[in-house]
């Protein structure tokens, strides 16, 4: 098999040992590689197999959620490292990329104008979820600093696409101070604290699930059909050279080992245990 031209993600999609050592890797049919050598490199399945991390991210917010609502225990560790793994790969590269790449070929025209602002307010939306979550994890003495920065531009508005996807409602659960009012619970026996969480990671996995899902089937294939197959090229190794500077070599597969050693702490790597019981 010729790997001279397989990106770096195709690469460890074939060679990784790791993780990926019992999985059988499907031969490429031959359409599918002479399509490859006519495009070069493929900015669509980067982006796409980019969602499938995110996906396995909601997973790991979905268990999180699920141990809050039912009172139990959240390994240590657990939402902070898939908060960074989000805030690094998603929000500061992969959704950079889709604004920086992607969504201006459709900003302003009358098919898809209206969805890009959408998405585009949507990754607002999702980076200050992110904030909230991480300031969730941090030490007391932190939080009050930031929350008096926060002060400082207490002038501040939403922005207005962030606001019309809200209904203008607070789109942030600020818990300064909530480590004090530890022993509140809920109506339904959860403490207070840990409601707040427990509802940033429901908006940021109910916002994200519709979002990906528009992008993949409305906004990347149109991209593929407005571009010409040299543009189609360049985008491709702009995401990768992007990739290897954020992350190095190798650095999508990185990234999923990382994804992975979250998903073994919390008990749900094992894919056979989603399969129903015969
Ligand atoms: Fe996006
Ligand atoms: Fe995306």
């Amino acid at each position: 098999m010729d790997t001279g031209k397989l990106t770096t993600r195709r690469r460890f999609l074939c060679l990784s040992g790791g993780l990926a050592a019992s999985m059988v890797i499907p031969a490429i049919p031959s359409a599918v590689r002479a399509a490859q050598k006519e495009t070069g490199l493929n900015p669509v399945e980067d982006l796409m197999s980019e969602h499938g991390v995110l996906r396995r991210l909601l997973l790991i917010y979905d268990e999180a959620a699920n141990r809050l609502r039912n009172n139990m225990q959240v390994p240590s560790g657990v939402v902070e490292d898939a908060a960074g793994i989000i805030r690094r790969f998603i929000h500061n590269y992969h959704e950079k990329l889709e604004e920086e790449q992607i969504f201006p070929h459709f900003s302003g025209t009358a098919s898809l104008g209206n969805l890009v602002a959408i998405l585009t307010a949507q990754h607002a939306a999702g980076q200050r979820l992110t904030d909230s979550i991480e300031q969730y994890f941090k030490p007391l003495a932190v939080k009050q600093a930031v929350h008096s920065e926060e002060q400082k531009d207490k002038g501040q508005k939403m922005p207005a696409a962030v606001a019309q996807i809200y209904g203008g409602t607070p789109l942030i659960t600020h818990i300064l101070g909530k480590e004090t009012s530890e022993e509140k619970m809920t109506a339904s026996g959860i403490p207070l604290s840990k409601q707040s969480l427990l509802v940033l990671l429901e908006q940021f996995t109910r916002m994200y699930r519709p979002h990906a899902a528009r992008e993949d089937t409305v906004v990347f294939t149109a991209f593929r059909s407005m571009v010409s197959p040299k543009e189609f090229t360049q985008s491709g190794e702009e995401f990768q050279r992007k990739q290897t500077e954020l992350f190095g070599e190798n650095g999508f597969g990185k990234i999923v080992e990382s994804v992975a050693q979250i998903e073994q702490k919390l008990g749900i790597y094992d894919l056979s245990q989603f399969t129903p019981k015969a």
